[in-house]
């Protein structure tokens, strides 16, 4: 190289430290730019960039240009939500107070039945005739009991029991069963107190006082008496006497678990006003006739006991 002449510039070596701190730099920027690139924000990212790299790099920024301003966008109207209705809230059930224990009661008295009870304190007026009254020739089966004359009637209930009993004791031996008396009305009655009395007078040669009296120990007065109520038969054996036949003892064994009872027994007629009569017998339903079978009572003890009467 010549004297005088310029000196020629040395090139001083490259400064490790120097690229060292550059190559950071540039690394801090870039890390730096995704992270805020990734939040979206390019402006502040370039910024940051260029402050921080340009100087070491020796980089001018390029102007970001100025965003022209769109038109703010007429905000869609969000729609007014339709209020979700408040559930009413379900009332929690109070709990029914626990009732105080209620004593049980002492003792209730058992209801009493109400039984038709004629007899001659209770007697039945002339016109009184049962509302359900059938002639037994129409509704007891052929053969099994004979019905002495054509017209007996009953009352259905009544006689329907009578069928049912007949037939047991038919079907345990115990046959040839004959139904005497049924129903009868009030003149019929009389007409049987009026021919009993005229017997004790003339055949028993009894005053016509002397004559009733002893008439209506076997024969009620007209409205006193049973039949009149379509509830009461004589039962008896054609033929014979009624009283020590197997038939009598089967029907005063039986008849309660048939709803009847033997309406004059043997024992009670200072009660009943009547003789014994084994033939005669009342219904009085099942639950009755069991009361007081048991307890050894004619009808008018039953009711003074456990039931009213009609
Ligand atoms: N033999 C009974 C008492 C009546 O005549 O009803
Ligand atoms: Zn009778």
């Amino acid at each position: 190289m010549a004297r005088g002449g310029k000196r020629a510039r040395r090139r001083r070596p490259p400064n490790p430290f120097k690229r060292l701190l550059i190559a950071l730099c540039v690394l801090l920027s870039v890390i730096l730019a995704d992270l805020l690139l990734v939040y979206g924000y390019r402006p502040f990212v370039d910024a940051a960039y260029y402050a921080v790299a340009g100087p070491l790099l020796g980089v001018t920024p390029t102007p970001v240009p100025t965003p022209i301003p769109t038109a703010t966008p007429t905000p869609t109207p969000t729609p007014t939500p339709t209020p979700t209705p408040t559930p009413t809230p379900t009332p929690t059930p109070t709990p029914a107070p626990t009732p105080a224990p209620t004593p049980a009661p002492t003792a209730a008295p058992a209801p009493r039945a109400t039984i038709l009870l004629v007899n001659r304190e209770h007697t039945l007026g002339a016109d009184f005739v049962p509302d359900d009254l059938v002639y037994l020739r129409d509704v007891v089966p052929e053969g099994l009991l004979k019905v002495k004359g054509a017209d007996i009637q009953g009352d259905r209930t009544a006689v329907e029991a009578l069928i049912v009993m007949i037939r047991d004791a038919v079907a345990q031996g115990v046959d040839n069963w004959q139904v005497s008396a049924g129903y009868r009305t009030y003149d019929y009655q009389q007409s049987l107190v009026d021919e009993q009395a005229y017997i004790y007078r003339t055949e028993n040669g009894l005053s016509a006082q002397k004559a009733l009296q002893a008439t209506y120990q076997l024969v009620a007065p007209a409205g006193a008496s049973e039949h009149q109520t379509g509830l009461a038969f004589d039962i008896t054996v054609p033929g014979v006497s009624f009283k020590g036949t197997q038939q009598q003892k089967w029907l005063h064994a039986n008849c309660y678990a048939y709803g009847f009872v033997v309406r004059y027994p043997e024992g009670k007629q200072e009660i009943t006003g009547y003789l014994p009569e084994a033939w005669h017998i009342r219904y009085v339903g099942l639950e009755v006739a069991t009361v007081m079978e048991y307890n050894g009572w004619c009808l008018e003890e039953y009711i003074e006991h456990e039931g009213n009467t009609l």
